[in-house]
């Protein structure tokens, strides 16, 4: 009998021989407690989050708590059903209304989750006989939704406007076209040069989709997301989004103005065949996405949080993934995976928790240690931050 798992032995034996080194497993952390969006006890001792992608901080506010207990208390603990049979409450309904709201568009569709929302849009809309152009470096659920629905996968270089505009014209004249965008890349936290990308799909007669997991509720007058901040929103057909992130709970979305969006309720796998979200889950979704509508003063610190942490590292002389402030995430690039594990274990031991990311998630085979701001970061707490990467970077010998 061959052994099915033979091919995680390189895996297994990298792993092996960064633990023998008595280095804390980066994969494996406890939140103990969890105190705010921006603190939580780890291994005993209070820590500085700053790896959670919870942008605006909504985990702990006091209504979307108190939305989520009573919807607890008044529809129970789950739905034990699929959207399309005993899974639609009224919350799941009030939550779509929300994001219609939110994104001033004609329809919203509420997935289990975000990679879900990918999975299931990109495999329904995009078949065998259709042609999917997408950025390289775009996120695992993009690729795992091009892959279930067969469609052909065009990959172009990251960012680069002329190689998207280069794919769309090799393809035969007739074919369906889907590009498919990030409005922030969370690897490296730049953003896409949108307002080219989409003129350049539309001109070559291609629907556009857009995921802005890590831009909503920050980026944009509304917190619409880069495609609102560039002025094309307008015209990317679908925007996929998630509420893992800035919304502050677990599930996902995609909105569109599409005629005809409505059928995918009944076609879209990922969507019919499994259960919906827990009531409280949409309670508190829906609270959150109506509140981050009115968090202009929010979306205003965040960003000053972001350029003060992007200024202060880079003056520390740590190399980062921008050269300048993009979005809430900002990486710092390490050496190799084992620079970055000590430098992930420094920090955490000086009290600050931040994403350690490896290949093959993050692009060029790059080492990152991952930063993702909060809107609730108070200016005192980036200044603690900035102390804490001092002192880790040079008991590490990453910087000077
Ligand atoms: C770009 C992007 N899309 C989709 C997802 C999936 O979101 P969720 O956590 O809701 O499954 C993520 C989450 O990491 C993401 O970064």
């Amino acid at each position: 009998m061959s052994d099915l798992f033979s091919k995680f032995d390189p895996l297994i034996r990298q792993r092996e021989d960064l633990l023998a080194t008595g280095l804390t497993d980066p994969f494996n952390l406890v939140m103990e407690k969890v105190e705010s969006p921006t603190v939580a006890i780890c291994n005993g001792k209070r820590t500085i989050l700053l790896g959670t992608y919870n942008y605006m901080g909504m985990t702990f506010d006091a209504d979307v708590v108190a939305a989520g207990k009573q919807a607890l208390d008044d529809f129970g603990s789950g739905t034990t059903g699929s959207r399309v049979l005993n899974g639609t409450y009224g919350g799941h309904k009030a939550c779509e209304q929300a994001l219609k709201d939110f994104y001033a568009m004609d329809h919203a569709m509420v997935f289990s989750t975000g990679y879900q929302a990918n999975l299931g849009i990109i495999s329904t809309i995009a078949g065998k006989d259709d042609y999917i152009v997408l950025d390289i470096d775009s996120h695992a659920s993009i690729y795992d939704g091009c892959a279930l629905g067969n469609a052909q996968i065009v990959p172009f270089r990251h960012n680069d406007i002329e190689a998207l505009e280069k794919r769309l014209k090799r393809i035969p004249d007739g074919a369906g076209k889907l590009v498919v965008l990030e409005g922030v890349y969370s690897m490296l936290g730049d953003i896409a040069p949108l307002k080219e990308m989409v003129a350049v799909s539309k001109a070559n007669g291609a629907m556009v989709l857009v995921d802005e997991a890590h831009s909503m509720g920050f980026i944009g007058e509304h917190g619409r997301g880069v495609a609102e901040a560039q002025g094309v929103i307008d015209d990317v057909d679908f925007i996929i989004g998630t509420f893992s992130k800035s919304v502050g709970t677990v599930g996902g979305f995609c909105v569109s103005n599409h005629p005809k969006f409505e059928i995918l309720r009944l076609v879209c796998r990922p969507y019919v065949f499994t259960a919906s979200l827990p009531p409280s889950v949409v309670a508190t979704a829906a609270t959150s996405i109506r509140k981050l509508m009115d968090s202009a003063d929010k979306r205003a610190h965040l960003w000053e949080n972001s350029k003060r942490l992007h200024a202060g590292l880079r003056q520390l002389g740590f190399t980062l993934g921008t050269d300048e402030p993009q979005s809430a995430i900002i990486a710092v690039i390490m050496p190799d995976l084992e620079k970055g594990a000590a430098m992930w274990e420094a920090l955490l031991n000086e009290g600050l928790y931040v994403n350690l990311a490896r290949p093959p998630a993050t692009p060029a085979g790059m080492t990152l240690l991952r930063c993702s701001l909060c809107a609730l970061h108070t200016e005192e707490q980036v200044g603690e931050i900035l102390g804490m990467f001092a002192a880790a970077g040079r008991a590490t010998g990453c910087i000077s």
